[in-house]
Protein backbone atom coordinates (compact mmCIF):
# COMPACT_ATOMS: atom_id res chain seq x y z
CA UNK A 1 0.00 0.00 0.00
CA UNK A 2 1.49 3.45 -0.84
CA UNK A 3 -0.36 6.80 -0.19
CA UNK A 4 -2.57 7.05 3.17
CA UNK A 5 -4.58 4.52 3.48
CA UNK A 6 -8.62 4.21 4.14
CA UNK A 7 -8.76 3.49 7.98
CA UNK A 8 -11.69 0.93 8.74
CA UNK A 9 -13.34 0.25 12.21
CA UNK A 10 -14.17 -3.15 12.64
CA UNK A 11 -17.00 -3.97 15.84
CA UNK A 12 -17.07 -7.01 17.83
CA UNK A 13 -20.05 -8.49 16.02
CA UNK A 14 -17.89 -8.37 12.55
CA UNK A 15 -15.08 -10.04 14.06
CA UNK A 16 -17.41 -13.00 15.54
CA UNK A 17 -18.69 -13.22 11.93
CA UNK A 18 -15.56 -14.02 10.41
CA UNK A 19 -14.28 -16.21 13.52
CA UNK A 20 -16.91 -18.55 13.66
CA UNK A 21 -16.62 -21.61 12.63
CA UNK A 22 -13.11 -21.21 11.58
CA UNK A 23 -11.62 -22.63 14.46
CA UNK A 24 -9.22 -25.19 12.26
CA UNK A 25 -8.21 -22.49 10.20
CA UNK A 26 -7.36 -19.92 13.23
CA UNK A 27 -5.63 -22.96 14.66
CA UNK A 28 -3.77 -23.31 11.50
CA UNK A 29 -2.97 -20.10 11.48
CA UNK A 30 -1.64 -19.93 15.43
CA UNK A 31 0.85 -22.54 14.26
CA UNK A 32 1.93 -20.91 11.12
CA UNK A 33 2.51 -17.50 13.10
CA UNK A 34 4.45 -19.39 15.98
CA UNK A 35 6.16 -20.84 13.32
CA UNK A 36 7.44 -17.45 11.64
CA UNK A 37 7.99 -16.03 14.79
CA UNK A 38 10.52 -18.86 15.74
CA UNK A 39 12.56 -18.07 12.41
CA UNK A 40 12.60 -14.68 13.61
CA UNK A 41 10.14 -13.22 11.16
CA UNK A 42 8.72 -11.26 13.74
CA UNK A 43 9.65 -8.22 16.22
CA UNK A 44 7.49 -8.90 19.63
CA UNK A 45 8.99 -6.96 22.36
CA UNK A 46 7.91 -7.09 26.24
CA UNK A 47 4.33 -6.22 26.63
CA UNK A 48 3.88 -3.35 28.83
CA UNK A 49 1.60 -3.14 32.12
CA UNK A 50 0.44 -0.30 33.13
CA UNK A 51 -0.74 -0.65 36.65
CA UNK A 52 -2.82 2.16 38.94
CA UNK A 53 -2.13 2.45 42.63
CA UNK A 54 -5.94 3.21 43.34
CA UNK A 55 -7.19 0.35 41.21
CA UNK A 56 -4.83 -2.58 42.44
CA UNK A 57 -6.42 -5.82 40.46
CA UNK A 58 -6.84 -4.27 37.46
CA UNK A 59 -4.49 -3.78 34.42
CA UNK A 60 -4.10 -2.58 31.08
CA UNK A 61 -1.09 -4.25 28.56
CA UNK A 62 0.15 -2.86 25.62
CA UNK A 63 1.09 -5.55 22.75
CA UNK A 64 2.94 -4.02 20.01
CA UNK A 65 4.00 -6.41 17.55
CA UNK A 66 5.18 -6.69 13.97
CA UNK A 67 4.73 -9.73 12.03
CA UNK A 68 6.34 -10.58 8.30
CA UNK A 69 5.96 -13.71 5.93
CA UNK A 70 2.52 -13.64 4.01
CA UNK A 71 0.71 -11.25 6.76
CA UNK A 72 3.41 -8.81 6.47
CA UNK A 73 1.85 -6.45 9.05
CA UNK A 74 2.11 -4.00 12.21
CA UNK A 75 0.27 -3.16 15.35
CA UNK A 76 -1.09 -2.78 18.76
CA UNK A 77 -2.93 -4.56 21.30
CA UNK A 78 -4.26 -2.53 24.10
CA UNK A 79 -6.31 -4.95 26.61
CA UNK A 80 -7.68 -4.22 29.81
CA UNK A 81 -8.66 -6.31 32.72
CA UNK A 82 -10.83 -5.45 35.54
CA UNK A 83 -11.65 -8.27 37.23
CA UNK A 84 -14.52 -6.49 39.68
CA UNK A 85 -15.75 -6.41 36.28
CA UNK A 86 -17.40 -9.30 36.50
CA UNK A 87 -19.46 -9.10 39.61
CA UNK A 88 -20.91 -6.02 37.83
CA UNK A 89 -22.45 -8.01 34.84
CA UNK A 90 -19.81 -7.12 32.18
CA UNK A 91 -16.85 -9.36 31.00
CA UNK A 92 -13.28 -9.11 32.69
CA UNK A 93 -11.47 -8.13 29.39
CA UNK A 94 -11.95 -5.21 26.83
CA UNK A 95 -9.65 -4.64 24.05
CA UNK A 96 -8.77 -2.79 20.53
CA UNK A 97 -6.57 -3.63 17.87
CA UNK A 98 -5.01 -1.48 15.67
CA UNK A 99 -3.72 -2.77 12.63
CA UNK A 100 -0.58 -0.60 10.94
CA UNK A 101 0.75 -0.54 7.36
CA UNK A 102 3.67 -2.24 6.34
CA UNK A 103 5.27 0.23 4.09
CA UNK A 104 3.69 3.57 5.51
CA UNK A 105 3.41 3.16 8.90
CA UNK A 106 -0.28 4.66 9.01
CA UNK A 107 -2.98 2.95 11.14
CA UNK A 108 -5.65 1.08 8.79
CA UNK A 109 -7.92 0.04 10.94
CA UNK A 110 -9.12 -0.69 14.66
CA UNK A 111 -10.64 -3.70 15.54
CA UNK A 112 -12.74 -5.09 18.19
CA UNK A 113 -10.02 -7.56 19.88
CA UNK A 114 -11.72 -8.52 22.93
CA UNK A 115 -12.99 -11.84 20.67
CA UNK A 116 -9.72 -12.18 18.79
CA UNK A 117 -7.55 -12.19 22.01
CA UNK A 118 -9.64 -15.11 23.25
CA UNK A 119 -9.85 -16.61 19.79
CA UNK A 120 -6.13 -16.85 19.24
CA UNK A 121 -5.69 -17.95 23.27
CA UNK A 122 -7.69 -20.67 22.77
CA UNK A 123 -6.30 -21.49 19.56
CA UNK A 124 -2.93 -21.83 21.27
CA UNK A 125 -4.11 -23.80 24.02
CA UNK A 126 -5.79 -26.35 21.55
CA UNK A 127 -2.81 -26.87 19.42
CA UNK A 128 -0.73 -27.17 22.39
CA UNK A 129 -3.60 -29.54 23.42
CA UNK A 130 -2.53 -31.85 20.39
CA UNK A 131 1.10 -31.40 19.71
CA UNK A 132 1.58 -32.04 23.80
CA UNK A 133 -0.56 -35.20 23.94
CA UNK A 134 0.83 -36.89 20.82
CA UNK A 135 3.26 -39.26 22.49
CA UNK A 136 0.93 -40.67 24.93
CA UNK A 137 -3.17 -41.77 25.42
CA UNK A 138 -5.67 -39.24 23.70
CA UNK A 139 -7.14 -37.73 26.96
CA UNK A 140 -10.51 -38.25 27.46
CA UNK A 141 -11.09 -36.10 30.39
CA UNK A 142 -10.65 -32.79 30.38
CA UNK A 143 -10.72 -30.39 33.86
CA UNK A 144 -11.25 -26.19 33.74
CA UNK A 145 -10.21 -24.56 36.78
CA UNK A 146 -11.53 -21.04 36.10
CA UNK A 147 -14.59 -21.41 34.15
CA UNK A 148 -15.08 -17.85 32.73
CA UNK A 149 -14.60 -16.00 29.13
CA UNK A 150 -11.51 -17.90 28.13
CA UNK A 151 -12.99 -21.25 29.69
CA UNK A 152 -15.81 -21.48 27.10
CA UNK A 153 -12.93 -19.86 24.13
CA UNK A 154 -10.89 -23.14 24.79
CA UNK A 155 -13.93 -25.75 25.12
CA UNK A 156 -15.06 -24.46 21.53
CA UNK A 157 -11.78 -24.58 20.06
CA UNK A 158 -10.98 -28.09 21.61
CA UNK A 159 -14.14 -29.81 20.68
CA UNK A 160 -14.33 -27.66 17.15
CA UNK A 161 -10.45 -29.28 16.51
CA UNK A 162 -11.77 -32.66 16.83
CA UNK A 163 -11.42 -33.28 20.57
CA UNK A 164 -14.23 -35.35 22.27
CA UNK A 165 -14.10 -36.05 26.03
CA UNK A 166 -15.81 -38.66 27.97
CA UNK A 167 -16.07 -36.55 31.08
CA UNK A 168 -15.73 -32.69 31.67
CA UNK A 169 -14.58 -31.69 35.07
CA UNK A 170 -15.22 -27.90 36.21
CA UNK A 171 -13.87 -26.03 39.03
CA UNK A 172 -14.39 -22.56 40.08
CA UNK A 173 -14.19 -20.14 43.39
CA UNK A 174 -17.55 -18.77 42.26
CA UNK A 175 -20.67 -21.28 42.32
CA UNK A 176 -22.60 -18.84 40.14
CA UNK A 177 -19.61 -19.22 37.52
CA UNK A 178 -19.13 -23.12 37.77
CA UNK A 179 -23.21 -23.23 37.06
CA UNK A 180 -22.76 -20.81 34.55
CA UNK A 181 -20.20 -23.14 32.72
CA UNK A 182 -22.05 -26.29 33.26
CA UNK A 183 -25.00 -24.39 31.29
CA UNK A 184 -22.43 -23.62 29.07
CA UNK A 185 -21.52 -27.24 28.30
CA UNK A 186 -24.41 -28.81 28.27
CA UNK A 187 -26.28 -26.45 25.43
CA UNK A 188 -23.11 -27.02 23.67
CA UNK A 189 -24.46 -30.83 23.11
CA UNK A 190 -21.05 -32.06 23.04
CA UNK A 191 -19.57 -31.61 26.29
CA UNK A 192 -20.13 -35.87 27.72
CA UNK A 193 -20.42 -36.13 31.31
CA UNK A 194 -20.27 -32.88 33.67
CA UNK A 195 -18.86 -32.70 36.68
CA UNK A 196 -18.66 -29.77 39.25
CA UNK A 197 -15.91 -30.22 42.12
CA UNK A 198 -15.53 -28.86 45.02
CA UNK A 199 -11.80 -28.68 45.27
CA UNK A 200 -9.28 -28.16 42.38
CA UNK A 201 -7.41 -31.31 43.92
CA UNK A 202 -10.03 -33.12 42.76
CA UNK A 203 -10.59 -31.44 39.37
CA UNK A 204 -6.72 -32.10 38.61
CA UNK A 205 -6.74 -35.96 39.81
CA UNK A 206 -9.69 -36.84 37.57
CA UNK A 207 -8.52 -35.17 34.23
CA UNK A 208 -5.94 -35.79 32.07
CA UNK A 209 -6.22 -32.91 30.11
CA UNK A 210 -6.25 -29.75 32.71
CA UNK A 211 -6.94 -26.12 31.89
CA UNK A 212 -6.06 -23.21 34.10
CA UNK A 213 -8.35 -19.98 33.07
CA UNK A 214 -8.60 -18.19 36.46
CA UNK A 215 -7.42 -14.78 37.67
CA UNK A 216 -5.34 -16.22 40.64
CA UNK A 217 -2.49 -13.47 41.23
CA UNK A 218 -0.03 -15.78 42.78
CA UNK A 219 -0.04 -19.71 43.02
CA UNK A 220 -2.51 -21.69 44.91
CA UNK A 221 -1.78 -25.35 43.71
CA UNK A 222 1.63 -26.51 45.86
CA UNK A 223 0.72 -30.50 46.07
CA UNK A 224 3.20 -32.43 43.38
CA UNK A 225 1.36 -35.39 44.27
CA UNK A 226 -1.85 -34.00 42.55
CA UNK A 227 -0.42 -34.41 39.38
CA UNK A 228 0.86 -38.07 39.86
CA UNK A 229 -0.95 -39.56 36.90
CA UNK A 230 0.98 -37.27 34.73
CA UNK A 231 -1.55 -34.84 33.01
CA UNK A 232 -0.82 -32.37 30.04
CA UNK A 233 -2.09 -28.74 31.49
CA UNK A 234 -2.54 -25.82 29.48
CA UNK A 235 -1.61 -23.08 31.94
CA UNK A 236 -3.16 -20.30 30.70
CA UNK A 237 -3.75 -17.87 33.66
CA UNK A 238 0.15 -18.72 34.13
CA UNK A 239 -0.06 -18.28 37.89
CA UNK A 240 -1.56 -20.67 39.40
CA UNK A 241 1.01 -23.52 39.79
CA UNK A 242 3.93 -23.43 42.63
CA UNK A 243 7.13 -23.67 41.92
CA UNK A 244 7.42 -27.04 42.92
CA UNK A 245 5.22 -28.46 40.62
CA UNK A 246 7.16 -27.07 37.29
CA UNK A 247 9.98 -28.34 38.85
CA UNK A 248 8.39 -32.00 38.70
CA UNK A 249 7.24 -31.27 35.51
CA UNK A 250 8.07 -30.66 31.68
CA UNK A 251 7.56 -27.19 31.00
CA UNK A 252 6.96 -25.53 27.57
CA UNK A 253 6.13 -21.59 26.82
CA UNK A 254 5.19 -19.90 23.81
CA UNK A 255 8.10 -17.39 23.79
CA UNK A 256 11.02 -17.98 27.07
CA UNK A 257 11.75 -14.24 26.97
CA UNK A 258 8.32 -13.58 27.31
CA UNK A 259 6.94 -15.97 29.75
CA UNK A 260 9.61 -15.40 32.23
CA UNK A 261 8.57 -11.98 33.43
CA UNK A 262 5.52 -10.56 35.46
CA UNK A 263 5.45 -13.24 38.18
CA UNK A 264 4.22 -15.83 35.97
CA UNK A 265 5.02 -19.51 37.50
CA UNK A 266 7.89 -19.85 35.05
CA UNK A 267 9.24 -16.54 36.33
CA UNK A 268 8.88 -17.58 39.96
CA UNK A 269 10.73 -20.47 39.65
CA UNK A 270 13.66 -18.98 37.60
CA UNK A 271 13.73 -16.39 40.64
CA UNK A 272 13.43 -19.39 42.90
CA UNK A 273 16.88 -21.74 41.16
CA UNK A 274 18.44 -18.82 39.60
CA UNK A 275 18.44 -20.48 36.44
CA UNK A 276 16.20 -21.87 33.52
CA UNK A 277 16.94 -25.54 33.40
CA UNK A 278 13.71 -26.59 34.16
CA UNK A 279 12.85 -24.88 30.31
CA UNK A 280 12.38 -27.67 27.88
CA UNK A 281 11.34 -25.36 25.32
CA UNK A 282 8.85 -23.94 23.05
CA UNK A 283 6.04 -24.98 21.11
CA UNK A 284 7.91 -24.22 18.07
CA UNK A 285 10.28 -26.52 19.04
CA UNK A 286 7.97 -29.14 19.68
CA UNK A 287 6.74 -28.66 16.52
CA UNK A 288 10.01 -28.85 14.50
CA UNK A 289 10.94 -31.61 16.23
CA UNK A 290 13.90 -30.40 18.36
CA UNK A 291 12.16 -30.97 22.17
CA UNK A 292 10.50 -34.11 22.70
CA UNK A 293 8.03 -34.45 25.11
CA UNK A 294 8.65 -36.96 27.88
CA UNK A 295 5.44 -39.30 28.53
CA UNK A 296 6.28 -40.28 32.27
CA UNK A 297 5.82 -36.64 33.31
CA UNK A 298 3.12 -34.30 34.00
CA UNK A 299 3.32 -31.51 31.00
CA UNK A 300 3.10 -28.06 31.72
CA UNK A 301 2.36 -25.58 29.07
CA UNK A 302 2.17 -21.93 30.17
CA UNK A 303 1.64 -19.63 27.26
CA UNK A 304 2.20 -15.81 27.48
CA UNK A 305 0.07 -14.54 24.84
CA UNK A 306 2.54 -12.94 22.26
CA UNK A 307 1.21 -9.59 20.31
CA UNK A 308 2.11 -11.58 17.12
CA UNK A 309 -0.65 -13.72 17.42
CA UNK A 310 -3.36 -11.10 17.60
CA UNK A 311 -1.83 -9.16 14.46
CA UNK A 312 -2.39 -12.70 12.37
CA UNK A 313 -5.74 -13.15 13.33
CA UNK A 314 -6.66 -9.84 13.40
CA UNK A 315 -5.37 -9.29 9.69
CA UNK A 316 -7.24 -12.30 9.07
CA UNK A 317 -10.42 -10.94 10.45
CA UNK A 318 -9.73 -7.63 8.06
CA UNK A 319 -9.12 -9.41 5.06
CA UNK A 320 -12.42 -11.80 5.48
CA UNK A 321 -14.78 -8.20 6.48
CA UNK A 322 -12.88 -6.94 2.93
CA UNK A 323 -13.58 -9.75 1.01
CA UNK A 324 -17.31 -9.94 2.39
CA UNK A 325 -17.82 -6.02 1.31
CA UNK A 326 -18.25 -5.41 4.83
CA UNK A 327 -15.55 -3.28 5.31
CA UNK A 328 -16.72 0.65 7.41
CA UNK A 329 -14.10 3.32 6.28
CA UNK A 330 -14.30 6.27 8.34
CA UNK A 331 -14.19 8.59 5.59
CA UNK A 332 -11.07 11.82 5.84
CA UNK A 333 -9.74 10.18 9.16
CA UNK A 334 -6.56 11.20 8.62
CA UNK A 335 -6.87 14.62 7.74
CA UNK A 336 -4.25 17.50 6.49
CA UNK A 337 -2.26 15.29 4.70
CA UNK A 338 -0.33 18.07 2.67
CA UNK A 339 2.74 19.02 4.50
CA UNK A 340 3.38 22.89 3.69
CA UNK A 341 -0.99 22.86 4.07
N1 LIG B 1 -1.92 -16.53 28.38
C1 LIG B 1 -2.70 -15.86 27.55
O1 LIG B 1 -2.40 -15.67 26.39
C2 LIG B 1 -4.01 -15.34 28.04
C3 LIG B 1 -4.87 -14.68 27.14
C4 LIG B 1 -6.11 -14.26 27.58
C5 LIG B 1 -6.48 -14.45 28.92
N2 LIG B 1 -5.60 -15.06 29.76
C6 LIG B 1 -5.92 -15.26 31.16
O2 LIG B 1 -7.02 -16.14 31.29
C7 LIG B 1 -7.60 -15.92 32.56
C8 LIG B 1 -9.10 -16.06 32.51
O3 LIG B 1 -9.66 -15.00 31.76
P1 LIG B 1 -11.27 -14.84 31.66
O4 LIG B 1 -11.52 -13.73 30.72
O5 LIG B 1 -11.88 -16.15 31.41
O6 LIG B 1 -11.60 -14.34 33.16
P2 LIG B 1 -12.99 -14.42 33.92
O7 LIG B 1 -12.94 -13.38 34.97
O8 LIG B 1 -14.13 -14.44 32.94
O9 LIG B 1 -12.96 -15.88 34.61
C9 LIG B 1 -12.01 -16.22 35.57
C10 LIG B 1 -12.65 -17.18 36.56
O10 LIG B 1 -11.64 -17.70 37.43
C11 LIG B 1 -12.25 -17.88 38.71
N3 LIG B 1 -11.18 -17.99 39.70
C12 LIG B 1 -10.37 -17.02 40.17
N4 LIG B 1 -9.47 -17.53 41.05
C13 LIG B 1 -9.71 -18.87 41.10
C14 LIG B 1 -9.10 -19.94 41.78
N5 LIG B 1 -8.07 -19.75 42.60
N6 LIG B 1 -9.60 -21.18 41.61
C15 LIG B 1 -10.66 -21.40 40.77
N7 LIG B 1 -11.27 -20.41 40.08
C16 LIG B 1 -10.80 -19.17 40.26
C17 LIG B 1 -13.15 -16.69 38.86
O11 LIG B 1 -14.16 -16.91 39.84
C18 LIG B 1 -13.73 -16.56 37.45
O12 LIG B 1 -14.95 -17.27 37.29
C19 LIG B 1 -7.08 -14.56 33.05
O13 LIG B 1 -6.10 -14.77 34.04
C20 LIG B 1 -6.40 -13.98 31.84
O14 LIG B 1 -5.34 -13.13 32.14
C21 LIG B 1 -4.39 -15.51 29.34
Amino acid sequence: MTGVPPFAVISGAQVQRALQGREKQVVELVEATYRLHGSGDSVNPPSYFLRFPDRPTARIIALPASIGGAIRVDGLKWISSFPENVSAGIPRASAVLILNDHDTGYPFACLESSIISATRTAASAALGADRLTRGRARPARVGFVGTGLIARYIHTFLTSTGWTFDEVGVHDLSAGSAAGFRGHLERSGVAGRVTVHDTAEQLIRSSDLVVFATVAGAPYVHDVSWFAHNPVVLHVSLRDLAPEILLASANVVDDVEHCLKADTSPHLVEQRTGNRDFLDGTLDDVMSGRVHVPADKPVVFSPFGLGVLDLAVGKYVYDEVTRSGELQVVDGFFHDLSRHG
